[in-house]
């Protein structure tokens, strides 16, 4: 069965959503949010290295104005790390509409392959979605 081809003019109006990316800083979810962000959402840029997310909100600002974005720092491979964006992100945004869990790594650092995970060792299995 042939697969229908979807584009980003296919995403509806997202104007009064709230979208939450994690690894919004590069790649997939980087252009996640700049098309979210086109189509009216406030966009909440989850990512672990704040400057990056800084440079990725200034792109899509650049592309996009006017957006709406947050850099909320998340660093998945640290469960302490994700409670507390969990605590700041119900501080600050009544609703959460659309939570998309992109983040994510093929291999640990080194190309080593993945291994068992815990908060101290951010590992694929921590990390991946
Ligand atoms: N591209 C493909 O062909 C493909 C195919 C199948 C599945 N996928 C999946 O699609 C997703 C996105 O792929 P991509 O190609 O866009 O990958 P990418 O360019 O490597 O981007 C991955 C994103 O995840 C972030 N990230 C990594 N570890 C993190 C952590 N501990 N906490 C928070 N964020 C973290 C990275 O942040 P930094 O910028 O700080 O590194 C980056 O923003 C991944 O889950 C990948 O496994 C991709």
């Amino acid at each position: 069965m042939p697969r229908e081809r979807r584009t980003p003019t296919d995403v509806p109006d997202q104007r009064g959503r709230t979208a939450v990316i994690t690894g919004a800083s590069s790649g997939i979810g980087l252009d996640t949010a700049r098309v979210l962000a086109a189509r009216g959402a406030t966009v909440v840029l989850a990512v672990r290295d704040m400057d990056k997310g800084a440079r990725a909100r200034a792109g899509i600002l650049d592309a996009v104005p006017p957006a709406w974005l947050v850099v909320q720092r998340m660093d998945l491979a640290s469960l302490d790390s994700v409670r507390a964006a969990a605590e700041e992100l119900r501080a600050t945004h009544p609703r959460l509409d659309l939570r998309i869990n992109n983040a994510g790594v093929m291999h640990a650092k080194g190309g080593q392959p993945p291994t068992a995970s815990s908060c101290a060792s951010p590992t694929t299995w921590a990390t991946s979605p």
